[in-house]
């Protein structure tokens, strides 16, 4: 039993000398600890993730093209044949392109005087129109009047 307690303790006694001498040679790094440069570091890596983290940027812009109105109503005449153009637009189009459902030809862009004159005609009867007649019989000089400065200002074959 000594015997084993005596080995035991020359074993642990080496072990400890040998791990004596592994201090003594040990090498002893004096770099120091570089506060700054790591915060660099870490900083430029935090910079590099927030890079690849952050969403991608549309590289083609979508422009919006702001349409402006279809006839600017500058006048008083303006907004009321603006107003009664709405009967219109079931048969000759919002641009006074005309309808080929309808058989209603495009008005847009025409000549004020031109258009006063067949709304007229139409309503005196001169020139023929049933379906339109309707929608005009009721209108008096002046609604005549507006409603060709109205359309004569509407784009040409509605363009
Ligand atoms: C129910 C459909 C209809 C409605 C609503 C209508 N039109 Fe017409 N319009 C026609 C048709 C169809 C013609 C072509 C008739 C013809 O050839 O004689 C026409 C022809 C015309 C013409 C003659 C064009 C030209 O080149 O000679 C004018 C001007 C006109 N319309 C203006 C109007 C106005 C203004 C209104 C609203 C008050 C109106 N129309 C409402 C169907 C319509």
């Amino acid at each position: 039993m000594t015997r084993v307690v005596v080995f035991l303790a020359f074993v642990v006694g080496l072990i400890a000398i040998m791990n004596l001498r592994k201090f003594e040679t040990a090498k002893v790094d004096n770099a120091k600890f570089d506060f700054e440069k790591t915060k660099t570091a870490n900083l430029k890596k935090q910079k590099e993730i927030a890079d690849l983290m952050a969403p991608k940027k549309e590289v083609v812009e979508v422009k919006e093209v702001e349409e402006g109105p279809l006839v600017v109503l500058s006048t008083e005449q303006l907004v009321r044949g603006e107003a009664l153009y709405k009967k219109c637009i079931v048969c000759h189009g919002q641009r006074g392109n005309g309808k080929k459902s309808q058989k209603a030809p495009a008005i847009g862009g025409q000549h004020e005087w031109y258009t006063e004159l067949q709304i007229n005609n139409m309503i005196s009867g001169v020139r023929v129109n049933k379906v339109m007649n309707p929608y005009i019989k009721k209108l008096s000089a002046q609604d005549v009047k507006d409603l060709a400065v109205y359309i004569s200002k509407l784009p040409p074959m509605g363009k």
